[in-house]
C-alpha cells in the first residue's frame, strides 16, 4: 500500500512538470543512454504485452501506449518489470508452452530496463503510434450462442472490489457440446476475470432467488461453485476453442458467470454499471469429452517443501492446467512422468500470485498413458501465510495448493 502511494507521488510530480511545460529541461538531468526509444521500440512491446490492461479505459491504472503518460512511470514499469509481477502472466519460459499467453521475451525485457533507465527517450516525433481500442468484436469470430447478462448490475462508488455470480439460462432444448467460451465485458474498466461454469443442478438459480439485486455474492455457506470452469477469462489472455474436445452442455442447462470487479485507485471512487456478455461456441457433437481432475493436498506438518502427486488411471491427453497457489510459495513445478519414467514439463511459476488466476493451455494436447503421475512441488516460505478465500472449483480452500488438469479423452459422451 505504501509502496503503491509512494511510487503514485513519484507519477505525479513528473506529470506536473509536464503540465507546466518543462519536460525539456527536466529530461536534461538524465542523460540519454537508450539504443530503444519510445516511438520506434517500445511501443510495439507495450501494446502488445501490456496494452490490454493498461490502455485509454483498460483495467490497469495507467496507459502505457501512449508516451505522456507512460514515461512518468519508467521507474515504476521498471520494478515490476524485473519483479516479474508485470506481465501477470506467471508461467516461466522454457517449461512447458503455451497458446493463451507468454511471459515477456527476454530481448524485451532488456529493451524495457534499458529505455527506463537510460533517459526514456520518446524517439521521432513525427512517428505517432496507433491508438490502441478496446476490442469490439469477438477475437474468435461470432460465437453460436451469445448470452448477455440479464439485467445492468451497478458497482456503487463505494465498493473496490466484488466477486457477484450471475444467471445465464442457455435455453437449450438437446444435449450440446462446448468447445470454447468468451467473454465481452460491459464495464470493461473493473472487470478483472469472469470465470464461466456450467450449472444443470439448479443450484445457481436458487442461490440468485435468494439473494436481492442481480446475481448472488459469495456468502457463507454457499456451495458454490462444486468444479472447474468450463472458461477463465480476463483482458489479455487469447481464450481458446477447441477443435475436436468438448464440453458438454446438457439440455437447458445454465450459464453461471463468476465476475470479479476491482477498481485501481484511479477509478477507485467512481461508479460503474456493468452488463457484459458470454458467448459460446458450440456444436452437435464432439468425438473427445473434456473433463477436470483435482489435485491437491493438505499442508505439511513443518517443512519448507510441498510436494504431491496423483496416479493418472486411464490414457488421456491434457490440455489446460488452473493452478490455485493459496500460500506464500515459490518455484511451484508441475512436471508429468510417463510409466517409462520420461519427465515432461507442464508448469513452472517462480513467483506465482493469486491476484491473477489463469488457466494455462497447453500449445498441444500432451498425451499421457495410464499409469502416469502428476507430481507437484513447491517452496513454502518460512511461515508462509495462507490466503483465505474459496477455491474457482470448489476445492477443499484449506489445501495450500490445489489444481485442476483440463483433459480430453475419447471415452463415450453420454454419462
Ligand atoms: C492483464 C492485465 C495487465 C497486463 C497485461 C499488464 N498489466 Fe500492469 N497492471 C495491471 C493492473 C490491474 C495494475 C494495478 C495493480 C493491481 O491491481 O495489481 C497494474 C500495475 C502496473 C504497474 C504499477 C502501477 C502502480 O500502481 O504502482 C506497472 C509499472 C505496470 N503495471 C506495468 C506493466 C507493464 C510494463 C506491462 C507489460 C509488460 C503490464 N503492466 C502488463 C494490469 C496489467
Amino acid at each position: 500500500m505504501t509502496t503503491r502511494y509512494g511510487r503514485w507521488c513519484l507519477g505525479a510530480a513528473v506529470a506536473l512538470v509536464v503540465v507546466s511545460g518543462q519536460v525539456e529541461e527536466t529530461e536534461s538531468h538524465t542523460p540519454i543512454a537508450s539504443r530503444w526509444n519510445y516511438n520506434e521500440h517500445l511501443f510495439p512491446i507495450f501494446r502488445d504485452n501490456c496494452g490490454s490492461c493498461h490502455r485509454e479505459g483498460g483495467i490497469a491504472p495507467m496507459s502505457l501506449v501512449n508516451y505522456q503518460s507512460a514515461y512518468p512511470w519508467a521507474q515504476s514499469i521498471r520494478e515490476e518489470v524485473l519483479g516479474l509481477r508485470m506481465p501477470p502472466w506467471k508461467a516461466e519460459d522454457g517449461f512447458g508452452d503455451f497458446r493463451n499467453g507468454h511471459a515477456l521475451p527476454a530481448h524485451e525485457m532488456d529493451m524495457i530496463l534499458e529505455w527506463s533507465s537510460g533517459g526514456y527517450p520518446q524517439g521521432p516525433r513525427g512517428l505517432r503510434p496507433d491508438p490502441v481500442a478496446e476490442p469490439d468484436a469477438w477475437p474468435l469470430g461470432a460465437p453460436d450462442l451469445e448470452l448477455d447478462m440479464p439485467e445492468p448490475f451497478t458497482v456503487d462508488a463505494g465498493t473496490n472490489e466484488l466477486v457477484r455470480y450471475f444467471v445465464l439460462p442457455t435455453g437449450t432444448t438437446e444435449e450440446r457440446f462446448v468447445t470454447g467460451a468468451d467473454v465481452m465485458p460491459g464495464a470493461g474498466a473493473i472487470v478483472r476475470d469472469v470465470a464461466i461454469y456450467i450449472d444443470d443442478t439448479g443450484t445457481a438459480r436458487a442461490l440468485d432467488a435468494e439473494d436481492e439485486g442481480p446475481g448472488f455474492g459469495e456468502a457463507e455457506g454457499r456451495d458454490f461453485p462444486t468444479g472447474a470452469p468450463l472458461a477463465l477469462w480476463s483482458p489479455g489472455r487469447r481464450s481458446v476453442r477447441q477443435e475436436d474436445a468438448a464440453r458438454r452442455l446438457p439440455a437447458g442447462a445454465d450459464i453461471v458467470a463468476r465476475v470479479h470487479y476491482k477498481k485501481t485507485w484511479i477509478t477507485e471512487y467512481e461508479e460503474f454499471v456493468d452488463q457484459s456478455r458470454v458467448g459460446l461456441y458450440v456444436g452437435d457433437e464432439s468425438r473427445r469429452t473434456v473433463d477436470s481432475m483435482l489435485l491437491s493436498a493438505p499442508l505439511p506438518a513443518g517443512g519448507l517443501t510441498l510436494r504431491f502427486s496423483q496416479r493418472i488411471e486411464q490414457e488421456l491427453s491434457a490440455l489446460a492446467i488452473l493452478p490455485e497457489v493459496a500460500i506464500e510459495a515459490r518455484d511451484v513445478r508441475v512436471v508429468a512422468v510417463t510409466p517409462d519414467g520420461t519427465r515432461v514439463p507442464l508448469l513452472f511459476l517462480r513467483e506465482p500470485d493469486t491476484a491473477w488466476p489463469t488457466r494455462y493451455w497447453f500449445d498441444a494436447p500432451i498425451d499421457l498413458p495410464a499409469g502416469s503421475t502428476i507430481e507437484v512441488d513447491a517452496l513454502l516460505h518460512p511461515g508462509a501465510d495462507q490466503a483465505p478465500g474459496r477455491s474457482l472449483f470448489g476445492a477443499d480452500p484449506a489445501a495450500p495448493i490445489r489444481l485442476v488438469v483440463d483433459y480430453a479423452s475419447g471415452t463415450a459422451l453420454a454419462d
